[in-house]
């Protein structure tokens, strides 16, 4: 069976799951145009998750993809906490406040709850993927059970064998290019590979099939990752802009006005590439201490920009986009899928 008949879809377009800016709305209008929708769950609660699986379910009868953090939880380490917080206090100072003094582990990984493990199980949608890690086994191997298909970003070869060894069904290689975080296992080794070369690479080495991500904007770029191997590709920035996305004004502007990426791990603790602005400019300077780890420094950072915000300061936001922004177009979600096929079906 190809892949677009595992994953019920007409075309071979995906949307990228985006915590915080996918909604079921925009998923739903993906999968109605033929392509597989998307919700980033990572940043939910169990309840959340449940209820945008539903509002999904109710807007479309096609096949999406749900996505989850597989990270390898860090411990608490309230000393390297302390020294981020202590590093961004004169950022809260500016808007006349005080930094927290702890903080929270706020997205806990897939692999520590089965409670999302059984939301999937009993809502049953297509495709589960997974960013930064892969599941447990029994995790792999109840969701194939339940005929739910897995995948798993790559951003090296490595991590492709891995994936393939651990018996997912997909590969997702994300290439450097990619906006929002890297899926990188182990961050503090990144090759930095471009999307073109890692599909071949992966293409050249796995039996699996590969859905391209990273820097994909238009049906030109898409048939060139096909031609190279690709099965699929998945976009996540070509669709921020869209009407039924959760990005606010101050991110839509940027995608249009500030087309500039860089990737830091100032925000989150992790590498992930967005637009500049003070996280880039201002705090990810050479002499900064360490960044606390992942999930922690986003629990900071999430605080320092809702007080930026209330401020009139949009320059902390999380401004995820990948390196090829400045071709993004204003579309709604529906036209920019039947685009992508137009295009794709002029340079095939
Ligand atoms: C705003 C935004 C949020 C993202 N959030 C997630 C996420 O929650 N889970 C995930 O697996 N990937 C996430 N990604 C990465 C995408 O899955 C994908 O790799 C990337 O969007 C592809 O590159 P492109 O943005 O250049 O199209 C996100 C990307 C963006 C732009």
């Amino acid at each position: 069976m190809s892949l677009l008949e595992r994953l019920r879809i007409k075309h071979p377009i995906l949307v990228a799951p985006m915590a915080g800016v996918s909604t079921p709305e925009l998923a739903a209008e993906v999968s109605n145009q033929g392509g597989l929708g998307a919700l980033g769950l990572g940043a939910n609660t169990v309840e959340t998750a449940r209820q945008q699986i539903q509002a999904t379910q109710a807007l479309t009868e096609q096949a999406f993809q749900v996505n989850f953090f597989c990270h390898e939880s860090t411990p608490l380490d309230s000393e390297a906490n302390q020294i981020w917080i202590d590093h961004l206090q004169v950022e809260f100072e500016k808007f006349g406040a005080t930094a927290p003094s702890e903080l929270k582990c706020i997205y806990p990984s897939f692999k520590d709850n089965d409670d999302f493990l059984n939301l999937v199980l009993e809502t049953a949608p297509q495709a589960v993927s997974f960013h930064f890690g892969i599941p447990h086994q029994y995790q792999i191997e109840q969701l194939q059970q339940a005929g739910i298909l897995t995948m798993v970003s790559a951003t090296n070869l490595t991590e492709a064998l891995e994936i393939q060894e651990a018996g997912i069904d997909i590969i997702i290689a994300q290439g450097i290019e990619a906006g929002g975080h890297r899926g990188i296992f182990n961050a503090q080794i990144d090759g930095a590979i471009k999307t073109s070369d890692l599909v071949q690479l992966i293409k050249k080495h796995c039996s699996c099939p590969v859905i391209a991500a990273g820097g994909i904007m238009n049906g030109q770029q898409a048939n060139t990752m096909l031609k190279l191997g690709a099965d699929a590709v998945q976009l996540g920035t070509a669709f921020v802009q869209c009407k039924s996305s959760n990005a606010n004004a101050a991110y839509r502007a940027a995608l249009f006005n500030h087309p500039l990426t860089q990737i830091t791990s100032s925000i989150s603790g992790r590498p992930a590439r967005g637009i500049i602005n003070h996280w880039q400019s201002r705090i990810d300077q050479t002499n900064r201490p360490n960044v606390a780890p992942y999930p922690y420094a986003y629990d900071l950072a999430k605080q320092l920009n809702a007080l930026a915000v209330k401020n009139g300061d949009s320059g902390y936001g999380a401004f995820w986009a990948g390196s090829n922004v400045s071709q993004i177009r204003e579309l709604e979600a529906r036209d920019l899928i039947n685009q992508l096929i137009v295009e794709m079906n002029h340079s095939q």
